[in-house]
């Protein structure tokens, strides 16, 4: 068996909790770490058995002209979306980063890890950079980076700009959106909840309107993908209602980079005895407190980290979890 097959079937499973614990995360992280080419080749094909990673980056306008996609999924048995009026000019032509291969890329989740991590200009000088939720750069530029290729971005968020409801609101959301560098996808899903639908319409009706002035950023979103990729993760042993958007992000530059490397991936309160807040923006009155409102209600995020150091372990991403050099 291949490297990765092995690896796969290794157990072990408890948080960095205990002591013994924590020496054996330090342990997985100290040793010596080289990208594994022919354990992510496999590992990217075994993907390919069960979706398409080019449907995770984006549906394209044909897509929806076509009919190939005409609702948005919740799971393979639950209720649909009907694809919104308006989303068909916002989307690309043509698949994106289609013949385009990246030899290093940042994967930035949002965890309290990363606080004072001075991880910023390491995450800037790989090819390609992916963050999620429209994280916040201001004020935490040392510690995250600030160069961005692929931003997700959960509807729901708009709920921050107060919908969206007035001049204002807008004017807000415009300024952040501009806030990242030149030229960026904006990466929607839209497969997770009902309520999506009418945060969705808000924010396609505010793209409609600003299309000209907001050059820098390209819509997209994904096609109905979620049902295969749970499967895909469960076969893995990572079964929760809905995988996190940071395993979704590994999904897509599986199919996009060569060397994936992780940072601000750790669920865990603490960090090398001290409390964490369980997003780097979180306000210091947040550290230490309710630190599993974030992800109890869908996600195993624990479960998740298992899995993501196993890929660790076999050379296919690289975790940083701490102070970079
Ligand atoms: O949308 P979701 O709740 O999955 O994500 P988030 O809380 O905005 O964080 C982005 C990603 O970072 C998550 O999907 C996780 O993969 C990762 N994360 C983590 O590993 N540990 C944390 N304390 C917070 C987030």
């Amino acid at each position: 068996p291949s490297f990765y097959h092995e690896c796969r079937s290794e157990g072990e499973d408890d948080e960095p909790e205990s002591d013994s614990a924590k020496a054996r995360l330090d342990a997985i992280l100290n040793r010596k770490w080289s990208f594994n080419q022919e354990a992510a080749e496999e590992a990217r094909k075994d993907m390919r058995q069960y979706f398409n990673p080019y449907d995770v980056i984006t549906m394209t306008s044909d897509d929806v002209a076509t009919g190939r996609l005409r609702r948005f999924y919740l799971s393979k048995k639950l209720s649909v979306n009907l694809v919104p009026p308006g989303l068909h000019r916002l989307l690309p032509k043509k698949l994106l980063f289609r013949n385009q291969h990246y030899k290093k890329c940042s994967l930035v989740g949002n965890s309290g890890v990363l606080r004072n991590s001075s991880c910023g200009s390491q995450i800037d000088s790989s090819d390609f950079v992916v963050r999620c939720n429209f994280a916040t750069l201001k004020g935490y530029e040392k510690d995250v980076g600030t160069h961005t290729d692929v931003v997700t971005f959960n509807p729901s968020i708009i709920e921050k700009y107060n919908k969206l409801s007035t001049k204002a609101d807008g004017a807000r959301f415009a300024g952040d959106l501009k806030n990242y560098r030149e030229r960026y996808v904006l990466w929607v899903p839209v497969f997770n909840r009902q309520y999506v639908t009418v945060a969705l319409r808000t924010l396609l009706d505010f793209f409609d309107k600003h299309l000209g002035f907001i050059k820098n950023v390209q819509l997209a979103f994904p096609g109905n993908v979620l049902p295969d990729i749970s499967d895909y993760w469960a076969s893995k042993g990572v079964d929760e209602e809905r995988i996190s958007t940071g395993l979704l992000m590994y999904n897509m530059a599986s199919a996009l980079c060569d060397e994936i490397h992780m940072y601000g991936f750790y669920p865990f309160p603490e960090f090398n005895g001290k409390p964490i807040p369980y997003h780097y923006d979180h306000a210091p009155d947040r550290v230490g407190k309710k630190f599993d409102y974030g992800y109890k209600r869908f996600h195993e995020l624990p479960d998740e980290f298992v899995y993501l150091k196993k890929l660790h372990r076999a050379g296919i991403v690289k975790l940083h979890v701490g102070e970079c050099p």
